[in-house]
């Protein structure tokens, strides 16, 4: 992760030297990673991410040609460049297209159209919302330089149309709301159906605490067939059961109608990991002891391997030796299939459970993983 100040200068430059000109500004947005509540959010349930200290940055300057032209320090070097009257979904494809979809929700602001660049140093593909960090750092800069009015939440769901109806990917709201809502010290419990927020207090160092993230390298994208399949499958569960989501369905008893074992394990994970999101916010938000929410963060991940089955060998392998080398809980994070998991662990035990996560990994003959601690950090800001 890099320093805001040194951020925005590495973006200016690197603006400089592609376009031939200053950028009219510089914005970040952060990756995220969710303490609890996973696949809930298109479930119109609950959620409890927070914002990473990782961000993108975007560095924009409108232009007055009626064309976008997009680059990228990540990238091969190439400059994604065309006319905004070409822009339709799945054109520009690849990472273009993402900050594309955003400009596309705001042409009627945008005629004269713009220059960006883009800097990052979330890990891609981990599981820790690189797209909604950079949907995000856009859509906040172009709501500073067109669309003033627009509010935060107008923003979420700006973002979330670039990737549903854009890009293609069927994701629902927890990513982007996590980017542009999170604030440093908290997690951010959301009400996905109420839209509801509250800022909890999650200071895990001040208790001798750590919330690791091992990414383990796999891979994973929305735009992939696996993510769908839940999706549809939930609202078949939610269909058969006659409420309009599975967020109406209040307990396990509940589900009793539900004939079909694949969508009873698919709402049971729904209906539980509910039930886990208040029960950790109530944990934190109280003066119990927030290593109390270990075990229920590893509920979740046993739930969202039996019974939702997005899971892999990695992320298995990575909750299993980090509990049995003495972390309170562990769970596999994001959308599945890959990606990245949480583990809670005492500060003093920290190297050793990440230790004991390598050796494992190096035993089964997988990639190193690679693992860093989570501070709580503040979500989508302007740098300068
Ligand atoms: C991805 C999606 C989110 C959410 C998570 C799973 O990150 O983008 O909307 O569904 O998966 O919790």
């Amino acid at each position: 992760m890099t320093d805001d100040v040194a951020a925005a200068e590495r973006a200016r430059a690197a603006f400089a030297e592609r376009f031939g000109g200053e950028p009219e500004g510089v914005w970040a947005a952060p990756g995220r990673v969710n303490v609890i509540g996973e696949h809930t959010d298109y479930n119109d349930g609950y959620v409890l991410p927070v914002a990473l200290p990782h961000t993108t940055r975007a560095a924009v300057a409108r232009r007055t040609d009626g064309r976008i032209a997009l680059a990228s320090l990540q990238g091969d070097g190439d400059v994604v460049e065309l006319g905004l009257d070409e822009l339709a979904p799945g054109r520009p494809d690849g990472w273009a297209g993402y900050p594309a979809g955003v400009v596309e929700g705001l042409r009627e602001h945008l005629a004269g159209g713009l220059s960006l660049l883009v800097d990052t140093d979330v890990p891609v593909g981990a599981g820790l919302s690189s797209s909604a960090a950079l949907t995000c750092s856009v859509a906040l800069a172009l709501r500073d330089l067109v669309a003033p009015d627009l509010t935060l939440e107008d923003l979420v769901e700006l973002a979330r149309r670039s990737e549903n109806d854009f890009v293609g990917a069927p994701t629902g709201i927890l990513d982007q709301s996590a980017s542009l809502l999170c604030t440093a010290g908290h997690a951010l419990f959301l009400d996905t159906r109420e839209r509801r927020t509250e800022q909890v207090p999650l200071d895990l160092a001040a208790v001798g605490l750590e919330l690791l993230v091992v990414d383990t390298g796999t891979s994973h994208t929305h735009a992939d067939g696996g993510y769908g399949d839940r999706r549809r499958e939930c609202e078949q569960a939610a269909a058969r059961l006659g409420v309009p989501a599975l967020r109406d369905v209040a307990d396990v008893a509940g589900l009793a109608a539900l004939d079909d074992d694949v969508l009873l394990r698919r709402a049971r994970h729904i209906v539980t990991e509910n039930a886990r999101v208040l029960e950790v916010v109530r944990i934190l938000r109280g003066s119990s002891d927030p290593r109390e929410i270990g075990p229920i963060l590893l509920e979740g991940h046993v739930s969202l391997r039996d019974d939702f089955q997005i899971s892999t060998d990695e992320l298995d392998a990575c909750v299993d030796a980090a509990v049995r080398a003495g972390a309170h809980g562990a769970r596999m994070v994001g959308g599945g299939f890959g990606g990245s998991a949480v583990v809670l662990v005492d500060r003093e035990r920290a190297a050793t459970v990440a230790a004991a996560v390598r050796d494992e990994f190096d035993r089964r003959a997988f990639a190193p993983p690679r693992t860093f601690d989570v501070i709580p950090s503040a979500g989508a800001r302007r740098l300068g």
